[in-house]
């Protein structure tokens, strides 16, 4: 079954026309990939299904759910079940791991009283469950967020996400800056997360290790898809790796 679907969409920066005629539909249960250089688009595709503006979508529809959400504030299509972890990893530099949490936590409640129109169904996952799933953060929960090393904020940022009830989760680049062995770590992570049913549209620019989790990809260049199909695929496609991945 289709959960986000994403119809030939156009979005702008002022009037640089940057995400042209965008299609891609990701499947409940799937991980699909979103791949492509610097500059490609794949940031601005995940802000324009965020609702997150800049971009300006002008044309074109994002259905989630059976919904459409195209018009939509950010706050409502999160409240929706959308997460996204940006590039930065925002945490709170100063708050501990546990604090850091506590404060989503806050934040969904207080979300959950002011949406409840929206059919806010309160099913992020607890933090006892947020530590199964990242020991390394429980370990570390006293620990000051600005202190951890970039595997481990790209782990809480991700566990700040799954503390709202998350249907899709949208990774942009979690591997960035990370070391080899790392990369393993935040992958067992995003493989146990979607076994457990939650939705992921993962953006990498390291194509090799995107291309190993994942089911389906797209690849973008200059803010078109030049490439869809299943992981296998594109892994047997040599031309298109080269020529629009460089791997
Ligand atoms: N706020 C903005 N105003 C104007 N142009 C922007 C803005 N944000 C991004 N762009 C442009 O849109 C294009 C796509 O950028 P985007 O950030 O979506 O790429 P990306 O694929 O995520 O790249 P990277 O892998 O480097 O993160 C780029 O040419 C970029 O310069
Ligand atoms: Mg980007």
């Amino acid at each position: 079954m289709t959960l986000l679907d994403v119809e030939a969409i156009d979005g702008y920066y002022g009037e640089s026309h940057i995400i042209q005629d965008l299609s891609l539909s990701v499947d409940d249960g799937e991980i699909t990939a979103l791949l492509g250089r610097n500059g490609a688009g794949k940031t601005s595709t995940l802000r324009c299904i965020a609702g997150a503006t800049p971009p300006d979508v002008r044309s074109g529809r994002i259905q989630f759910d059976g919904t459409d959400i195209t018009d939509e504030p950010p706050e409502d299509i999160a409240v929706r079940g959308i997460s996204l972890v940006p590039e930065e990893r925002r945490v709170f530099s100063d708050l501990t791991v546990a604090e850091n949490l506590h404060l989503a936590d806050t934040v969904r409640n207080k979300a959950n009283t002011l949406w409840r129109d929206l059919n806010f169904r309160d099913e992020g996952m607890s933090t006892s469950d947020i530590y199964e799933y990242f020991p390394r953060l429980n370990e570390r929960r006293s620990q000051k967020a600005g202190t951890l090393s970039g595997g481990e904020q790209q782990m809480l940022a991700i566990a700040r996400a799954l503390h709202q009830s998350t249907d899709l989760l949208m990774l942009d680049e979690p591997y960035e800056g990370l070391a080899p062995q790392i990369i393993e770590a935040v992958e067992n992570a995003i493989r146990r997360i979607s076994e457990d049913g939650t939705t992921i549209l993962l953006v990498e620019q390291n194509a090799l290790a995107a291309m190993k989790i994942a089911d389906r990809c797209y690849v973008l260049d200059r803010g078109r898809v030049v490439f869809e199909g299943p992981a296998e695929e594109l892994q047997a496609d040599q031309e298109t790796r080269e020529k629009y991945l460089g791997v």
